[in-house]
């Protein structure tokens, strides 16, 4: 790690952002890890969200951006909420290459997220990916591996977003034709110039998702197949899914034309109900392979402890082969691991060069950090320092 220039943020400020009228955070240049504690509703998870923010997307909570502006206490007589015209999230940040400042927020109530760079507007909120990435896990994900594949798709479309600028862009593109092609069937409106239109773009842009995610599911297996310590199962990782299957084997071309032939052979078949395999039905498997079981069959905290391998592979390949390393968000950490095994995963984070941001109820929880951790302590939505590194 020596030589390596630390990522993280130096000062955070809110206003008006979810609970938080106005806040500012300010922390140790050195990155230490940083502990936010408070009991429930407190607003921890407010901050990570709020730092996500700093990232291209609709942050931790895949939230929409109406809801992240603070509503005012009291509902007003006739049940309509105040919202403020506009939240903001800003943030002093260190990178390998300089301290940057970095804003976001909406103005006027906007569906559209405003990014600033060094004081500019940025071109697009994808220019954010080149000041500062995240990578999170959240209670919700606690179970990713039982539940719907959306979500386990989304979990991996972040990992590729660190590696492939473009995959949110394309993702998008390929979701919106999809739906349309969808829409004309169901309706039973056979255009065939505009159902190949879309046709059209659903393969370009469906076999670009497809491969990318090919590809950074590959790298990652290359730094999983080294373990962190043996208490983190060594997780094995693939995608499944008509498309992902053929690039394995065949030219990016040639799955293209297949793809292409195959959509305009299922229209009469999706127009009475069918379904359509594609990018948009693809899964992400993982197996723990010291008990060659898949994900879903073990226990909670096994579960975790997987998803933890894989974001620390994650971070490594992005180190690696990118010379950044993401900022790390951990919300309620502790839940589902045992005591030695969040101990030694806090003993591997103190190694990684970035700032690590971690919430939990209670501070003894964190105790094994203590001297190598900055402590906040959160109440009401009012944030005061407790103990520094
Ligand atoms: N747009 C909003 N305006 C005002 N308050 C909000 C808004 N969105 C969420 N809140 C409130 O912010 C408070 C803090 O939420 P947060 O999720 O950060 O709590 P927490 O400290 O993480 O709690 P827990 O330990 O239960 O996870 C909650 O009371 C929540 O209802
Ligand atoms: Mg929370």
């Amino acid at each position: 790690m020596d030589g390596i220039q630390k990522t993280g943020i130096c000062q955070l400020r809110l206003t008006q952002f979810r609970s938080y009228e106005s806040a500012t955070l300010r922390l140790n240049p050195s990155f230490e890890p940083v502990i936010l504690t408070g009991h429930n509703g407190a607003g921890k998870t407010n901050i990570l969200e709020a730092v996500s923010f700093l990232t291209p997307g609709r942050g931790l909570r895949s939230a929409r951006l109406a809801d992240v502006a603070r509503r005012a206490e009291d509902i007003v007589p006739d049940g309509v909420d105040v919202l403020p015209a506009r939240w903001s999230v800003s943030a002093t940040v260190q990178t390998p290459c300089g301290v940057v400042q970095v804003g976001t927020g909406t103005v006027d109530g906007s569906e559209r997220r405003q990014v600033r760079i060094d004081g500019k507007p940025a071109a697009k909120q994808s220019d954010l990916g080149q000041v500062l990435r995240c990578l999170w896990l959240t209670p919700a994900q606690d179970r990713l591996f039982c539940g719907d594949p959306v979500a386990r798709r989304r979990f991996l479309d972040r990992l590729v977003q660190a590696f492939d600028g473009q995959h949110a862009n394309r993702l998008s593109d390929y979701n919106a034709a999809f739906k349309q092609w969808s829409c004309l069937l169901r309706e039973g409106r056979f255009d065939t110039a505009w159902l190949s239109g879309l046709e059209q773009q659903m393969v370009e842009t469906g076999v670009a998702v497809a491969a990318s995610r090919l590809d950074v599911v590959s790298r990652v297996s290359r730094y999983l197949s080294v373990s962190e310590d043996p208490l983190f199962p060594t997780a094995e990782i693939c995608l499944t899914g008509v498309v992902e299957q053929a690039l394995l084997t065949q030219a990016a071309v040639d799955v293209e034309d297949q793809f292409f032939d195959r959509l305009r052979r299922s229209r009469k078949v999706y127009a009475e109900g069918g379904s359509l395999a594609g990018p948009h039905t693809a899964d992400f498997k993982v197996i723990h392979k010291q008990k060659n079981r898949d994900a879903s069959l073990c226990s909670t905290g096994e579960q975790k402890a997987l998803l933890l391998s894989i974001i620390l592979a994650e971070m490594r390949a992005q180190l690696q082969e990118q010379g950044m390393c993401p900022l790390l968000l951990l919300d309620e950490v502790a839940a589902h691991l045992d005591s030695r095994r969040r101990n030694t995963l806090f003993d591997i984070l103190c190694d990684r060069p970035t700032q690590v941001w971690m919430t939990g109820t209670d501070t003894e929880t964190f105790g094994h950090l203590e001297g190598r951790a900055s402590f906040f302590d959160i109440r009401e939505s009012e944030i005061s320092l407790q103990k520094a590194a």
